[in-house]
């Protein structure tokens, strides 16, 4: 292991009906911005229970609504706005990944005085931060428990991800059953975005970390386990509870203690395709993930096997380190495939013509991979096993 400090201020209320802490944990009387995507809290009735609390918190509620799934600067221009001119003292996300990520660019974006995107692309530094805290309604990013955000530039074309131990929110409270409605294409997206993170983690190179390793490995079992299950039935508090914690832990500093972070060079090409096409995180994921393991157990089948054998249920009887990693790949792949998540890039009509583009985006910050340390033919390899 190496050493680390493990500290998330994050405070989780996690469980049905613990909405009711959020009057609780807000002070009286503060000028609360509430930001919200395109409208589902006020088809499942979660926006209602969260101004019923703010109404006993005696808040004053202003109210920034449309983020988009990919988070737009433009949306985050605004939210600083009604911060700057409102005397903004406290920011609720209430939604899923991109609100919660658009919320923390707000907060930091509200203390500046330049441009937010100074903040995120590291040109200025970021000092002060409103600040926030989350209602989930969607298990995927672990953006409720950690400190990184991702935003898009629609101009530029630029997706990045940024963080600062500013934006961990405040508090998160997480209901199983905010996320009920959550459609069955987003529920896949979901399982497949938090065992991404799970598996991005694993691919570290330090000794020494049968802890972490075991853990990794069980919380993604966990998730094989329950997946296919809340996809029979998308009202089952008990899986949609299995999936909350999973995504929120697959993400929240946990699987990184003792070890160099893992590799996460899937999720910069991921970001520099949706930058480009627009399309869903955990969609790309999962056409990309596979295809990374396919080009990384060429050179070095070691983990991959040993992925595939603790996590994936592939005997190694009678067949070599490569065999198994291969059949490991697939594995992956056919489980994805098995809940409905694309498996080509083909599937979101994305062909070779900007690969050109992505590579360079996938590059726009240095330092690409890290068990497998990308270069830009490593990531047109990928691409290429990706069509
Ligand atoms: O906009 P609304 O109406 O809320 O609808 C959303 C949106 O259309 C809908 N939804 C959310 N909760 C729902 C619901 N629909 C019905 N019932 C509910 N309870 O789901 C759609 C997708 O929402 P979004 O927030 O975009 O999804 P997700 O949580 O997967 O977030 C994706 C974004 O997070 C970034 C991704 O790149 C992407 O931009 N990521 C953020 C990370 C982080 N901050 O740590 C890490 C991740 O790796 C990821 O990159
Ligand atoms: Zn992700």
């Amino acid at each position: 292991m190496i050493t680390f400090l493990q500290h998330n201020p994050t405070k989780l209320y996690f469980g049905k009906g613990e909405v009711q802490q959020l009057s609780a944990v807000l002070e009286k009387h503060l000028n609360v911005l509430v930001v919200y995507g395109g409208g589902s809290i006020k088809r499942n009735g979660v926006y209602e229970d969260v101004i019923v609390q703010l109404n006993k918190a005696q808040a004053t509620i202003f109210e920034l609504s449309g983020v988009e799934p990919n988070p737009r600067l433009t949306t985050v221009h605004k939210g600083v706005d009604i911060c700057k001119t409102q005397g903004i003292d406290f920011i609720l996300a209430v939604g899923g990944g991109s609100v919660i990520d658009c919320t923390k660019a707000i907060s930091v974006g509200a203390k500046y005085d330049g441009d937010t995107w100074d903040l995120i692309t590291q040109k200025a530094p970021i000092e002060a931060a409103l600040p926030f805290g989350t209602v989930l309604t969607l298990a995927a990013t672990g953006s409720e428990m950690n400190s990184v955000s991702v935003i898009t530039n629609w101009e530029t074309k630029d997706k990045l991800g940024w963080g600062s131990p500013l934006v961990y929110p405040n508090f998160s409270i997480l209901d199983p059953s905010y996320t009920f409605s959550v459609p069955r294409d987003q529920t896949v997206y979901g399982i497949v975005d938090s065992m991404s993170h799970a598996l991005e983690h694993y691919f570290h190179r330090t000794e020494n970390t049968p802890m972490i390793d075991g853990f990794i490995e069980s919380l993604l079992r966990t998730a094989i386990a329950a997946g296919p299950k809340l996809l029979e039935d998308l009202q089952s508090f008990k899986h949609r509870e299995t999936m909350m914690y999973v995504s929120t832990t697959a993400f929240n500093g946990t699987l990184s203690n003792g070890t160099d972070g893992g590799d996460w060079a899937t999720h910069r090409i991921e970001h520099a395709i949706s930058a480009v096409y627009d399309i869903p995180h955990g969609g790309g994921l999962s056409i990309l993930f596979p295809n990374w393991l396919e080009h990384v157990l060429e050179e070095d089948p070691s983990r991959v096997k040993q992925l595939a054998v603790s996590v994936l249920g592939v005997s190694p009887e009678n067949k070599s380190d490569i065999e198994v990693a291969r059949e490991g790949a697939k594995a992956l792949r056919d489980f994805w495939n098995s809940l409905g998540a694309p498996s080509q890039l083909s599937d979101y009509d994305i062909d070779d013509r900007d690969f050109d583009a992505i590579i360079e985006k996938t590059f726009i910050k240095p330092g690409v991979g890290t068990y497998k340390e990308m270069d830009p033919d490593s990531v047109r390899d990928i691409l290429k096993r990706s069509l």
